[in-house]
Parts: structure tokens; sequence; C-alpha cells
């Protein structure tokens, strides 16, 4: 898909199944979705009385998980899905901005953020190196980025069990209970299509990023990487 093509067709399925989103999430991890993005924050370290940005920031959860390990620091979420948003906001009223953008274009200025977070979002984007590019540049000098996507495990026996959930079972629920069932079938799509975790640390130290690392989280089904700038 051209970058401008993907971007349209993301935007507009988000719209379409944000009011199911958080339902979904709770489903798909057994309640366990925002234990990850916890974890993830506590990487982020916002600092007391910080400057964060979550990058599509969806209805807000990864905002409010910074928020909530330092309750001093103002987040910033971006995301171009007005549907989404729209339920963040009626979520979490207080410290956290929501604001409607591209993150691949950032209208934000340089070395302005402590931290910049993005949860789930870089195998809906294009460019997975101008994403990070854009994290690298809004970041102060020793600030840190963190990403939590979804991967494929790899201990044996265990993948195959998870890819009968996930490649069959979980298209079926979502588009069942989203009435969306094109989004679901995508989700495991968009996942196999995905860097594997190595590469995309690859990409991180290619736009600057010094200190990259990942984690496996969840058994190996999601992957949190951090850089500092
Ligand atoms: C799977 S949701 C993740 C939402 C949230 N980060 C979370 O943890 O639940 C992916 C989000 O990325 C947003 N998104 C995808 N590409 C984007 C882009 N180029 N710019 C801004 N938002 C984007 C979508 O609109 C959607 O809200």
């Amino acid at each position: 898909m051209l970058s401008e093509e993907k971007a349209t067709f993301v935007r507009a399925m988000f719209d379409r199944i944000a009011p199911r989103y958080d339902l979904m999430n709770a489903v798909m991890t057994l309640g366990q979705h925002q234990r990850c993005r916890r974890a993830a924050a506590r990487l982020a370290r916002p600092p007391r009385d910080g400057l964060a940005l979550d990058l599509a920031t969806g209805t807000g959860d990864f905002a409010a998980a910074l928020r909530e390990i330092e309750p001093t620091c103002r987040v910033i979420g971006i995301d171009f899905a007005m549907e989404m948003m729209r339920l963040g906001q009626t979520k979490y009223r207080n410290g956290v901005i929501f604001t409607q953008g591209d993150m691949l274009h950032l209208p934000l200025p340089d070395n302005l953020f402590d931290c910049a977070v993005n949860g789930f979002v870089l195998r809906n984007v294009a460019d997975v190196r101008a994403a990070f590019a854009e994290m690298y540049r809004v970041l102060k000098p020793g600030g840190r980025a963190v990403s939590l996507e979804i991967t494929s495990p790899r201990l044996p026996v265990w993948k195959n069990i998870f890819g009968i959930y996930f490649d069959h079972l979980m298209p079926r629920l979502g588009g069942w209970l989203s009435g969306q069932p094109d989004a679901y079938r995508y989700l495991p799509q968009s996942v196999r299509e995905f860097y594997p975790p190595e590469q995309v640390v690859e990409l991180m130290r290619g736009v600057g990023f010094r200190n990259v690392f990942f984690r496996w989280l969840m058994l190996g089904t999601m992957a949190v990487y951090v850089g500092t700038k």
C-alpha cells in the first residue's frame, strides 16, 4: 500500500472500531493490556513535572499509564483518528492533552519532550523509520523513547497455540464483538508482516538512538523497545 493509502485506510478503520476498541483490547489480552502499558511506561521514566508525548494515543491508555507512574508529568496525546481521541477525552479529563496530528509529521518543535512513547502503532505506519526519526527529533537530549508492539512469539509449542488463537479465533471474536471483521483480520496480518524485534532495534539505532534494547512481554507476544536520545 502507498503511504497515503495506508494512512487513509488505518485512520478510517480506527474511527470505525473506536466504540469497541477498549473492550476488544481487554478481551484479546484477558485483561492484561493495561499491565503491559504500565510496564512500558515505567521504562519511559517520565520525570517529575516533566512533559511526555504519547504518539498514536488512540483512547489515551498509554498516556494515562505515564500519568500513573508520574502524576506530575503532563502528557500530550496525538492521533489522527478523532473518534478514538473523543473516547479518550471522556475517560481522561485531567493531565492528558489530546490533539490531532500525524505521527510521521509531528506538528511539534524539536527537543521538547522528556519522554515519548507509542503503543500498538508501528505495524500501522507506512514508514517505521520516519516514526522513530520524529520521536528522536522532538525528544530533549537524554530523553527516552519507548514503543510497545505485538510480536509473534518464538517459543516452540506456545507459538503454535498462540497462532491458532491469534490467527484464527481472535479475528472471528473481534469481528463478532466489533461488527468490523476486516479490522480484526488485518490485525494478525499486520503482525505477521512487521519487522522482527532485532530489526526494530536497528531502525531505532539508525535514526540516532543510543542504549537501544528490547524486552519481551506477555510470553513473547509483545515487545517493548527502548532508546535514549
Ligand atoms: C492500535 S491503536 C493504539 C492506541 C493506543 N496507543 C493504545 O495503546 O491503545 C493505533 C492508533 O494509532 C493511530 N495511528 C496510526 N497511524 C497514525 C499516524 N500516522 N499518526 C497518528 N496516529 C496514527 C490510529 O488512529 C489508532 O488510534
